[in-house]
């Protein structure tokens, strides 16, 4: 069985991947408790005394909203971390997979293809883009990127998605607002799974959208979320996106994230996506 080294296993995506995948693939999870990515030395060290085929890169700066604040941090987890693990899986002539995000993308001028030109307008999506760059996949042929956009799942302790966040305001009948000039392209993270598991046994050199095949605003996404879940939806209210981004700047606007080039795995609209989680959480 193939050995995968996956960094970022305790998250959000990576330790659902490592459920869903466990029994086709040997993981070998790496957690930030067990090393620190933005040690070299220790990168290197650790990755010295185990032996894998794939590395798969999740770990991350993930909270866009204080990125902006605590950038050089950010810098260092995203681009040196990354630089780090790549140069590593190069040495030892390793399958390299680079986890990045839609956020590489401006928001301006949508949908968003593989090939589209990334241009973030926040420090999150500028540091993903910088790693992307650096392990680009014409600089060493044993590497892909994926992009995955809004991730989400039925249960995970430990972080709450987007999804998870506006389902437990409706159902605390908090009220939300939610903006209505935007776009965001959910993601059902069991999806990602299935999709990745295709690219690790297919790997092509190249870069990959695997992503949601619905994009909606989020006032939409809050709406659909409480009548899936019988939720009372006049408690979500309208808010532009200019309002909004005052106090979470580094987002983009229309995060509309498609694919040209999965054409092996139909991903679920959030709909779909939804009832899934339903069925799931067995509330169906
Ligand atoms: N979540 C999203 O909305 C989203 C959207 C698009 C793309 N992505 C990308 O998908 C990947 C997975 O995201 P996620 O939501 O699963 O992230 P997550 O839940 O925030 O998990 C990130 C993981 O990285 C670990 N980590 C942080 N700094 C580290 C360091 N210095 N050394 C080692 N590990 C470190 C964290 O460990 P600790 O928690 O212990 O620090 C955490 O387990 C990321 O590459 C992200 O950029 C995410």
């Amino acid at each position: 069985m193939l050995k995968i080294a996956i960094t970022g296993a305790s998250g959000l995506v990576g330790s659902r991947i490592i459920d869903l995948l466990g029994q086709d693939f040997t993981f070998i999870p790496i957690s930030h408790n067990q090393l620190d990515i933005t040690n070299k030395e220790k990168v290197f060290r650790f990755f010295g005394e185990i032996s894998f085929d794939f590395l798969i890169h999740l770990a991350a700066y993930t909270n866009v909203t204080k990125a902006e604040e605590e950038k050089e941090i950010a810098y260092l987890i995203n681009v040196k971390g990354t630089s780090y693990l790549f140069d590593l899986a190069v040495s030892k002539k390793k399958k390299f997979i680079f986890f990045s995000t839609d956020f590489v993308f401006s928001g301006k001028n949508p949908p968003y293809f593989e090939n589209s030109k990334p241009e973030p307008v926040g420090v999150y999506g500028l540091t993903k883009y910088q790693a992307e760059l650096l392990i680009s996949p014409k600089t060493y042929p044993n590497s892909m990127i994926i992009r995955i956009a809004y991730p989400y799942r039925a249960q995970f302790r430990k972080k709450a998605d987007f999804f998870r966040k506006f389902k437990s305001f409706l159902e605390e009948k908090k009220p939300l607002k939610m903006i209505t000039d935007a776009l965001m392209t959910p993601t059902f993270i069991d999806d990602i799974a299935i999709g990745l598991k295709y690219l690790v046994k297919n790997f092509t050199n190249d870069i990959f959208h695997l992503v949601g095949s619905q994009s909606l605003s989020p006032f939409e996404a809050a709406s659909l979320i409480a009548r899936v879940f019988n939720l009372d939806k006049d408690l979500i209210s309208k808010i532009s996106f200019e309002e909004y981004v005052k106090n979470h700047p580094g987002i983009p606007q229309f995060s509309e994230i498609k694919s040209k080039k999965n054409i092996f795995f139909r991903m679920k609209s959030f709909e779909e996506g939804l009832s899934a989680i339903k069925k799931q959480l067995s509330l169906d």
